[in-house]
């Protein structure tokens, strides 16, 4: 682990988030990983000299559902690339009231409820357990919570994000059961993101831009896409505005994590190294 490292700051953007704009140096990349292609090139570039990666998580002209993606070589990619920090933007439904369509909210803990995706880069051959007790980097957090302020989007610091199979959406129940669990939004794409962030020893965070009352809510009996779309594009507007303010605040050379997520897989390989 090098004493100073050169931020490359890395973007996944999820649904109404295909491009970055502003970029200095820019080029679409192609990547290739031993998990097989990641959803579409990369984007990389220069915002106020700070370098930056962007991956549409769906593929530009969203052809790819959230159970079809290939998260591993989605992380892999962005790893390759150079990336140190990775921040997803990812449309989610509303499971509280006071987090409406419009709102955005820094999500900072992930029920995975998921179960037809790969979600390690180990297996047999090269175990690991890898600690995601606290799975985002409270810098990057703090990072995005800032930037919101200084943008003036409405928002909120902590919660947790339900992430869901898909494609379908919650019936009214399983919704109801997540509200009792406390949770505060739900998507389809964070998990197992975020997971393998960690394995990647990146750090993570997630801005999670509402775009509906999921269907709990006694005003909305069912989401339609058609409500979704109404909001995203709003939220992508916000979502680049937001881009260009935290890229300066994360920019500067620094040091290892202090929450150690650089660090993550110290402790965690259980297969001893082949001497
Ligand atoms: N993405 C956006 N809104 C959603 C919802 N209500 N449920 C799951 N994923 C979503």
């Amino acid at each position: 682990m090098p004493d100073t490292i050169t931020p490359m700051i890395g973007f996944i953007g999820g649904s109404g988030v295909y491009d970055l704009d502003g970029l200095e140096d820019r080029a679409w990349v192609k990547v290739r990983t031993p998990w097989g292609d990641p959803s579409d090139e990369i984007l990389i570039g220069r915002l106020h000299g700070v370098r930056v990666a962007f991956l549409p998580r769906h593929g530009r002209g969203h052809p790819t559902p959230p159970s079809a993606l290939n998260y591993r070589a989605n992380i892999d990619a962005m790893k390759r690339i150079g990336c140190t920090e990775l921040i997803s933007l990812s449309a989610v439904g509303s499971l509280r009231e006071d987090l409406p369509p419009g709102h955005f909210v820094i999500v900072d803990q992930f029920i995975d409820r998921t179960f037809a995706r790969e979600k390690s880069f180990f297996g047999t051959g090269c175990v690991a357990h890898v600690s995601v007790a606290h799975p985002v980097c409270p810098r990057l957090g703090d990072a995005l919570e800032a930037a919101a302020q200084q943008v003036g989007i409405p928002h909120t610091r902590g919660g947790t994000y339900l992430v869901m199979e898909g494609p379908q959406f919650s019936t009214k129940a399983e919704s109801l059961l997540y509200r009792q669990w406390g949770c505060a939004v739900i998507g389809m794409t964070n998990m197992p993101e975020a997971k393998l962030a960690r394995e990647a020893e990146l750090c993570y965070a997630t801005m999670a831009m509402v775009t509906d009352f999921d269907c709990w809510h006694p005003d909305h009996d069912a989401v339609t896409v058609e409500q979704v779309v109404k909001v995203l594009f709003g939220n992508a507007d916000r979502a680049r505005a937001l881009v260009k303010a935290v890229v300066p605040m994360l920019g500067a050379d620094r040091g290892p994590c202090p929450a150690g997520c650089d660090r993550a897989l110290d402790h965690a390989l259980v297969t001893a190294p082949e001497k």
